[in-house]
């Protein structure tokens, strides 16, 4: 069998890592397509060397742009790769612009494809990833569903047919670095200058299009991780710093001391030693679910709905309660050692994805 894997964004990279492992234990052929939407080194580089995952075979190099200039880029420079390869399976991961044009080039030539992370919803039409999850999942043969809730979301779009549920991979790799770390000593992570991982902190990322683009919500983001009561340990995406810089909004100030986004066993490492995590990223709430660490997400919806049982993830759309919420949470917050359930699976998705796409192929 030969299947090409599409990816081109941070978390892409994370989900791509067991799924490689996965292959590289198999005789199947794997290509890596690497679409260029992320090409700072701190976004995409120390994803592959840091989780193992061999280089791409193809980079498409396409960089920045507006959603349809990006997705275009993709989709045009994607088309020949599909065409000499001819696999059995494009396997697309998640919500972003890469995810969408690489389903939709492969339906293009009447390849199969196979979308990864499917049936997630927001039920927000104004969010990107939302448009990119609903269209990829329509376009898509084989959906790879990680939790019962996404089934149902597929089932209620009348896509249970295609459907499997496989659990999420992100727990392979976010479990297995876990152990890694500890198996290390917990080595200090590469924290923002000022923040000391020996004492109490917050770690806290914004990147979504939605809180970074307007002016008026970034600016009420910023001042409310200012007002947090610990020190807020802020791992700044490059789309924030360019938001802000634009906006004239200052965001080293107050309890936030801003530090390069981490490589992967970095944030395993940072979610651990931190006392609460806040952010916008469903990866990151997810992460910190799994490593037992409470969360609050500055969104009014989550996908990953599993979160919010037992208090371990709290929803706060208002900036102006995010410091009132923070102080109720640090006082509520489930101890480290409470035992969360498993919603997201065994930690051995990837391999149900192999055996998936061998039995459909
Ligand atoms: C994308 C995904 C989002 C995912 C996120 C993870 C879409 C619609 N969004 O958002 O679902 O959660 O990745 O990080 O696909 N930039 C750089 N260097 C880079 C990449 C981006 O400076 O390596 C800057 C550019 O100014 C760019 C902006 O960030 O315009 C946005 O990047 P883009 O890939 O469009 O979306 P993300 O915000 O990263």
């Amino acid at each position: 069998m030969k299947v090409v894997s599409v990816v081109g964004a941070r978390p892409q990279l994370v989900k791509l890592a067991p799924i490689a492992a996965a292959f590289a234990r198999t005789a199947h052929e794997h290509i890596i397509v690497h679409t260029g939407q992320h090409y700072d080194a701190d976004l995409s580089d120390v994803f592959f060397s840091g989780l193992g995952i061999p280089d791409p075979d193809v980079h498409l190099g396409v960089g920045s742009g507006s959603h349809g200039i990006q997705t275009g880029a993709v989709l045009a420079a994607i088309d020949p790769v599909l065409d000499r390869e001819k696999p059995d399976w494009v396997l697309v991961y998640g919500d972003t612009n890469s995810t969408l044009a690489g389903a939709v080039a492969a339906v293009k030539q009447h390849l199969p494809v196979a979308h990864l992370e499917a049936g997630l919803r927001s039920f927000n039409r104004r969010m990107p990833e939302e448009h990119n999850r609903v269209l990829t999942d329509h376009a898509a043969d084989l959906l790879l569903a990680p939790t019962d809730e996404a089934m149902r979301h597929l089932a209620a779009e009348g896509l249970a047919a295609r459907s499997a549920l496989v659990g999420d991979v992100m727990v392979d790799v976010c479990l297995r670095i876990r152990d890694d770390v500890r198996a290390d000593g917990h080595p200090a992570p590469a924290l923002p200058e000022g923040i000391d991982p020996t004492q109490p902190y917050l770690l806290a990322t914004l990147h979504r299009a939605e809180n970074t683009d307007d002016p008026r919500r970034l600016a009420d983001l910023v001042a409310a991780l200012n007002d947090l009561p610990l020190p807020v340990a802020l791992l700044a995406h490059p789309r924030l710093i360019a938001r802000a810089r634009e906006h004239g909004i200052k965001l080293d100030q107050g309890a936030v001391r801003v530090g390069r986004p981490l490589p992967y066993a970095g944030m395993v490492a940072a979610v651990l030693g931190a006392a609460g995590v806040v952010t916008d990223s469903g990866g990151l709430q997810k992460e910190a679910y799994l490593l037992h660490r409470p969360c609050t997400t500055l969104r009014p919806e989550t996908e990953w709905v599993e979160t919010l049982e037992g208090g371990w993830n709290h929803l706060v759309p208002d900036p102006h309660q995010l410091p009132e919420a923070a102080w109720a949470e640090l006082a509520t917050r489930p101890a480290p050692e409470t035992p969360t359930g498993t919603p997201y699976g065994d930690g051995r998705a990837a391999e149900r994805v192999v055996q998936t796409l061998e039995q459909q192929a």
